[in-house]
């Protein structure tokens, strides 16, 4: 069994019942920044979006199926938490099972979890986010729990080994009525522009994969080979062939029900146990199945392993901090001629919202740039979309991933023997767009990565529970210790040993 030799064999339950409860509850409420409300045309993204053949439909609606949610209550009006989800009046219980109070290490451990509004009332409906894990800090041990929601108010968390445990409440279920319809209706909350110029004339306008019909003409930029949709604001005086770049303009609150928003995050550390994709024991994530995670401890050890191959790291942030991480190694490790070590990093195409103005030359999309590696034995493609796609319909995210699919079957059936890493997007905690950036949306968007990536030759990153399982906080992009974890698993796909 993995586990012998780092946890002793079975556990008192009475140590497990003894153990202090601890709550934290953060409310986050969002003020309406302005209310220049602009209406999208409900179903106006479907006209944009690119027409599918009928066994990627027929794929497409499976995965919907797969990530529905549970209906969420409707918004109370006038507006009251009262009836909303409330950490901390929520309380779990360890379910009994295995003999007597023992449990055994590699037994499941069931918790029941339920939920409760501020008054105290007991929930009847679910559909509230809720994510598990357990851990030990003294150990640095850390694995993620499979939630199931029983749609009466109550959850059941279930981990199969041993160690303090934490429930999340990620968003009410009420938060989620919200979520749900700010997709649906304003796609447009992020407010994404580009420069256009021309000799001593020039001219902002705005951008999205659909704009709102208004009497200015738009310029169609949709990627003719993947179809992926990009529309602006033509200029008044200039063509749409002078676009110099894509800038990021910030956030726009787009409906009355922002002033519904409201997240509680609760964390219940009690004891209990937990095994999944994975789990983190001294620190080092070790896998469940798969490839073995060797430690690469020094720059030595990361050179030796790239020497010869040519990295290709495509997408957002999040990849970056790995191509980051790599770089401040030393200045060999990205570029070596003599080593023969190339990694480069490129983001993905539009929507980006980022805080760097990015010229027109430097917007590829993944599958363009997939379809341009010749591939090998020597060659990486590393990609992870997904941190900026949250603001749109999964229909866009959903199309934008078969696209890439396609492209990496094209690369693999000429090039069998090319590595191909993509990383599932992860929690990203609280923030002040959260709105629009947000776990829910991650949480659907994991589940289609896999679904959409399933059975073909590539290697799954499993951001998703690394960030979970670790004992630090959720955030974006994810703090030192979890990428260097997260760049060993790489190094050990590229230099089994
Ligand atoms: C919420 O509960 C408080 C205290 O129980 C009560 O005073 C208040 O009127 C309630 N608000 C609404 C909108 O129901
Ligand atoms: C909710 O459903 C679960 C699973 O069916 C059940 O075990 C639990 O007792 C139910 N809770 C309530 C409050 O009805
Ligand atoms: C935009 O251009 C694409 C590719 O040429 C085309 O298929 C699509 O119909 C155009 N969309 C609009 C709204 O003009
Ligand atoms: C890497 O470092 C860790 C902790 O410092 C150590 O336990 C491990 O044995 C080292 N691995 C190798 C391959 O040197
Ligand atoms: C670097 O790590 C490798 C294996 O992890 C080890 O064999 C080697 O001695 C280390 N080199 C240095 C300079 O620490």
């Amino acid at each position: 069994m993995w586990l012998k030799g780092f946890i002793s064999n079975h556990v008192n339950m009475k140590l497990l019942k003894t153990c202090v409860i601890l709550l934290l509850l953060t409310v986050l409420f969002f003020t309406l920044r302005n209310m220049n409300l602009l209406q999208v045309r409900t179903g106006i993204i479907g006209n944009t979006l690119k027409p599918l053949s009928s066994a990627e439909a027929e794929e497409e609606r499976l995965i919907l199926d797969s990530i529905a949610w549970p209906e969420t209550p409707p918004l109370p009006a006038p507006f009251s938490l009262n009836q909303t989800s409330n950490a901390a009046h929520s309380t779990f219980t360890i379910l009994p099972g295995g003999v007597g109070d023992e449990r055994h290490v590699g037994d499941q451990l069931e918790v029941m979890i339920k939920m409760y509004d501020f008054q105290g009332n007991p929930k009847k409906s679910g559909g509230d986010a809720i994510v598990t894990r357990l851990h030990n800090r003294a150990l640095e041990a850390g694995v993620a729990g499979r939630v199931v929601d029983h749609l009466n108010g109550s959850y059941s968390a279930v981990f199969p080994l041993l160690w303090e445990g934490s429930v999340t409440l990620v968003h009410s279920s009420e938060a989620i009525t919200v979520l749900r319809r700010l997709n649906r209706e304003h796609p447009d909350r992020t407010i994404l522009k580009s420069l256009f110029r021309s000799g001593s004339i020039s001219e902002t306008t705005i951008c999205n994969i659909c704009l709102r019909k208004t009497n200015q003409p738009q310029c169609n930029y949709t990627d003719l080979r993947t179809g992926d949709p990009w529309f602006c604001y033509k200029p008044k005086e200039l063509s749409c062939d002078t676009r110099m770049n894509h800038i990021n303009g910030g956030m726009r609150s787009t409906a009355i029900e922002m002033m519904y928003l409201v997240l509680h995050v609760m964390t219940i550390n009690k004891v209990g146990k937990s095994g999944l994709s994975g789990y983190y024991y001294q620190g080092v994530w070790r896998s469940l199945g798969g490839t073995k995670v060797h430690q690469f401890n020094n720059s030595s050890a990361i050179s030796q392993c790239l020497k010869g191959k040519v990295v290709h790291m495509y997408g957002d942030s999040t990849i970056r901090q790995w191509f980051e991480y790599l770089d401040r190694l030393g200045p060999f490790m990205i570029w070596d001629n003599a080593k023969n070590i190339l990694v480069k990093f490129r983001f993905h195409g539009p929507p980006l919202s980022i805080s760097v103005l990015i010229p027109t030359s430097e917007l590829r999309y993944i599958a363009n740039e997939i379809d341009d590696v010749v591939g090998g034995t020597n060659t990486v493609v590393i990609f992870g979309i997904w941190a900026h796609l949250t603001p749109f319909p999964m229909q866009f995210y959903i199309r934008r991933l078969y696209g890439i699919r396609r492209a990496v079957i094209r690369l693999l059936n000429r090039a069998p023997d090319t590595l191909v890493v993509i990383r599932t997007p992860n929690l990203r905690g609280t923030n002040p767009y959260i709105f629009t950036f947000n776990d829910w949306y991650a949480i659907q968007q994991d589940k289609v990565v896999r679904a959409v990536f399933k059975g073909l030759n590539v290697q799954l990153l499993d951001a998703w529970e690394m960030v979970l399982a670790h004992h630090l906080p959720h955030y974006v992009h994810p703090p030192p210790p979890i990428i260097k974890n997260m760049v060993n698993i790489i190094l050990s796909h590229m230099c089994p040993q």
